[in-house]
């Protein structure tokens, strides 16, 4: 498949890590002025917003992360995560296909092409990063089962095992944590499976082994550590929608107009920005609006929100 939402992409798709580096220590050390501006603008469109899609780092991107089957705060992933067997691990694809079944990893994988994407990730509650993502098109997966006629939905699932996931012994959402997209949603090619980070296998406090990203919408709907994916006629249930309906929507686009009933969505805290760094404005559909808004024109947003 062509590739044609590759310009917010174009250094990660070439750029080895090492050269990452390079920029960040290149960044780090620039006053600003000319040459500043020269080097956002080859990170694309998003950099006139001054959003130079420059990647967290390791640390913050596997330290400061939302994954209650581990517990609510923020390092109890990285710090209760690492006990997750996540091998053998397989994927139910049920429902509207031709070929249902439970696939196993290393079977989807050695069909798929793994690539390199760095995403904005932007979460509800206000934070976001940005993450060099390895992974294949969800489109990929699905043509492998064959969506049948009819489906119109795409539902997911985490693995429920409280034994490893003590989070899975507390309430605090229905287990197992569930999500879902519209079809043409599920089959853009900006939503990926991904299967790794800075060129290394997912850490299991980001979801491992395979995880949605769906870069555009609010982090809630990337849902990690998936175990079975259902194609479906009806617009399936997702958890926080369930845990409350009226701060989380099933779309969940991320939209700097739609306040969420508790706090702005306006702007954003980018994660390991420091101290003093001010926030920046969340740009719609999280700086990927030429690339989806389409999926939803004549479409209120602020009722489906
Ligand atoms: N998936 C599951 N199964 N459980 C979760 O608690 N948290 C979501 C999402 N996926 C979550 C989940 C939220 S709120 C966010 S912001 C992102 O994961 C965070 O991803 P990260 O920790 O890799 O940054």
């Amino acid at each position: 498949m062509a590739h044609r939402w590759t310009n917010d992409l174009t250094e990660a798709d070439v750029t080895p890590h090492g050269v990452w580096l390079n920029r960040r220590q290149i960044m780090a050390g620039l006053a600003g002025g000319i040459a500043g501006a020269g080097l956002a603008a080859l990170a694309g469109p998003a950099a006139a917003a001054g959003d130079d899609l420059e990647p967290n780092s390791w640390k913050e991107i596997t330290s400061y992360n939302n994954f209650y089957e581990f517990g609510t705060g923020k390092s109890d992933p990285s710090e209760r995560a690492g006990s997750l067997t996540t091998s053998p691990w397989s994927v139910r694809i049920d429902g509207l296909v031709e070929r249902p079944g439970d696939y196993a990893l290393g079977d989807i994988l050695s069909k798929m092409t793994i690539e390199r994407r760095i995403y904005r990730l932007r979460c509800v509650e206000a934070w976001s990063m940005v993450v060099p993502w390895d992974g294949f098109e969800l489109a990929d997966l699905l043509g492998m089962a064959g969506v049948k006629a009819g489906a119109k939905y795409v539902a997911f699932e985490t693995l429920l095992r409280p034994e490893e996931m003590p989070g899975q012994r507390y309430p605090v959402l229905e287990w197992p944590y569930v999500e879902g997209l519209r079809l043409d949603e599920a089959m853009h090619p900006l939503t990926i499976m991904a299967t790794g980070l800075y060129g290394k296998p997912l850490p299991n406090q980001n979801g491992a082994p395979l995880r949605l990203v769906v870069p555009w919408k609010y982090g809630f709907k990337s849902i990690k550590s998936v175990v079975r994916i259902t194609l479906t006629s009806d617009q399936p249930p997702t958890s926080w929608n369930k845990a409350n309906p009226r701060e989380y929507g099933f779309y969940s686009n991320v939209n700097p107009n739609v306040d969420h009933p508790r706090w702005s969505q306006a702007t954003e805290r980018r994660v390991g920005g420091g101290l003093f760094s001010r926030r920046q404005p969340t740009l719609m559909f999280n700086g990927y609006e030429r690339e989806v808004a389409s999926l939803y024109e004549g479409m209120d947003l602020a009722k489906y929100y």
